[in-house]
């Protein structure tokens, strides 16, 4: 995990957590997740991978952000990313997926893929930011707005560099990786 300046810090997700994670994925998405949905991917699915972005409060800790992977043979997938509102615009959504990608890298993948709606602009921006390109579009894809989704990957065949380019971004933005898991 990265390790990113107090009071904020990286670590894996718990059931403990989803609650708190729910309330972010509320504020995020429109259609939010379930429990259960997160209940399942936390215990049953072996293949996810779930981080949170916490920040130290005086007594406890308040999650203000999240993302998750799927690690299908070679190809990373990224299932979810979310910054509370409050939070955005301030680097916090980067960290996470700078720290989602480091973690995947671990795992040597040929591909990294995600969907993202078409009119999500701003993600789309962080995904180009982190050299994701667009790769094919699947129609209406969101069911609850009928929402086209734009496929987009990062393939390590064409980019060999890819996990030090990462590495030295998390060393411009001054946050550490370290091998703890
Ligand atoms: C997408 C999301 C995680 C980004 O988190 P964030 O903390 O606001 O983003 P950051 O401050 O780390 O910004 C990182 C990059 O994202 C892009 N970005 C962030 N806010 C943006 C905005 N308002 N407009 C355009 N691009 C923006 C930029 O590329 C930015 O890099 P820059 O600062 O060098 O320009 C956050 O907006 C979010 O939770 N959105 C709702 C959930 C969602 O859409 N998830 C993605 C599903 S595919």
């Amino acid at each position: 995990m990265l390790s990113v300046p107090h009071p904020y810090s990286l670590r894996s997700m718990t059931v403990a957590d989803i609650p708190a994670v729910l309330t972010v994925d509320k504020l995020s998405f429109p259609s939010p997740a379930t429990e259960q949905l997160f209940r399942n991917e936390l215990i049953d699915n072996n293949l996810a991978h779930y981080q949170v972005l916490v920040r130290a409060a005086k007594t406890d800790e308040e999650i203000i952000g999240f993302a998750g992977f799927w690690n299908i043979a070679d190809e990373i997938h990224v299932s979810t990313i979310a910054v509370h509102p409050d939070e955005r615009g301030r680097g916090r959504g980067e960290w996470l997926l700078l720290n989602l990608l480091l973690e995947a890298c671990r795992m040597s993948p040929l591909l990294v893929t995600l969907e993202v709606r078409h009119g999500n602009t701003t993600a789309q921006a962080l995904y180009r930011k982190y050299r994701f390109e667009e790769v094919g579009l699947r129609r209406r894809y969101y069911r609850d707005t009928g929402e086209d989704a734009i496929l987009m990957t990062v393939d390590f065949a064409a980019a060999p560099d890819y996990c030090d380019w990462l590495r030295g971004r998390a060393e411009q933005l001054r946050i550490q990786a370290s091998d703890a898991v």
